[in-house]
């Protein structure tokens, strides 16, 4: 396996590989790597020829400098990971050589995509993830490039910028991995004390509940007010959101039932954002 820091020396290595005749399969990440990364890289080894998995922590994606600078930077630990998973070259450019200067996004308005839920929570944030992924795609070309369902939201944003400027390039999606407990896992919970492990559990305990309201014959808003109560009455949780959507529009979601209808949730714990997600039916 290669460790790759620029743009040259990516290019070289594809054509060494003889690129242009193999599928390459692409997972960008922001290190920190953990069992969901792993998920992703494992499944991404069995679809093509090439893997490469990026490293890089993005700053126009972060609409809070204290969020970026805690971000947790092992890209030691993250090399050997990805390399284990099965990855042939780790692309872990600056941000400076990846955007050919300073860092910078444009505003992308996909409407509820980009501008609901997470676009409205933290603003920039899709700005930024465009800008980078696009970037990135136009830098490895792939074939089939994974995203983890984990952030469902920015599913729908990449799959909207590959129809409208990477075609050719199929984006696939990978499972939620939790830990035993139910906590979906994320480079944040690395920020979390024992006490805040077990307050974030309550996210997906609060889907759940959603989850069991609904499938008892609550209609959905019923469902969600039941799980906002709950958590309300939690004080080390402080909720950003909990709502149901249609997970390919991210408009809310309050028909019957529909594949796509999803409960999403947004919290803040001892000052970290977490996100979860789960299907309204199970
Ligand atoms: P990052 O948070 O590092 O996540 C990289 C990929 O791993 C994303 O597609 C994410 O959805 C997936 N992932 C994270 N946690 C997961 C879990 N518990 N189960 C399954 N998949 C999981 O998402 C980003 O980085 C960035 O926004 C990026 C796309 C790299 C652009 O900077």
């Amino acid at each position: 396996m290669v460790l790759l820091h620029s743009l040259e020396e990516l290019h070289k290595w594809q054509h060494q590989s003889g690129w242009s005749v193999r599928k390459t399969c692409f997972v960008p990440t922001m290190g920190a790597l953990h069992e969901g990364h792993v998920s992703l890289i494992r499944q991404a080894s069995k679809r093509g020829d090439l893997l490469v998995v990026s490293i890089l922590v993005n700053p126009t994606q972060f609409d809070k400098k204290s969020d970026y600078d805690a971000y947790p930077v092992t890209l030691e630990q993250d090399v050997a990971i990805a390399e284990e998973a099965g990855a042939d070259a780790v692309f872990a450019p600056s941000a400076e050589e990846l955007y050919g200067g300073i860092p910078a996004a444009s505003p992308v308005d996909y409407g509820p995509l980009t501008q609901a839920y997470e676009g409205a929570h933290r603003p920039g944030h899709f700005d930024g993830v465009v800008a980078v992924v696009d970037l990135l795609f136009d830098a490895v070309k792939p074939t089939f490039a994974f995203f983890g369902e984990k952030d469902l939201q920015q599913v729908a944003v990449v799959k909207r910028l590959a129809e409208e400027r990477h075609p050719k390039l199929e984006v696939l999606v990978g499972s939620l991995v939790r830990d035993g407990q139910g906590l979906a896992l994320s480079s944040r919970n690395a920020r979390l004390d024992e006490q805040g492990l077990f307050a974030a559990r309550h996210l997906s305990q609060t889907i759940r509940q959603v989850q069991s309201a609904f499938a008892e014959g609550a209609s959905v808003s019923e469902a969600l007010e039941l799980g906002r109560l709950q958590l309300l009455e939690r004080h080390d949780v402080v909720l950003e959101y909990l709502d149901a959507v249609d997970a390919r529009t991210f408009r809310p979601f309050r028909g019957q039932m529909s594949d796509s209808a999803y409960v999403v949730i947004a919290a803040q714990v001892q000052d970290v954002r977490l996100i979860d997600n789960g299907p309204l039916r199970t």
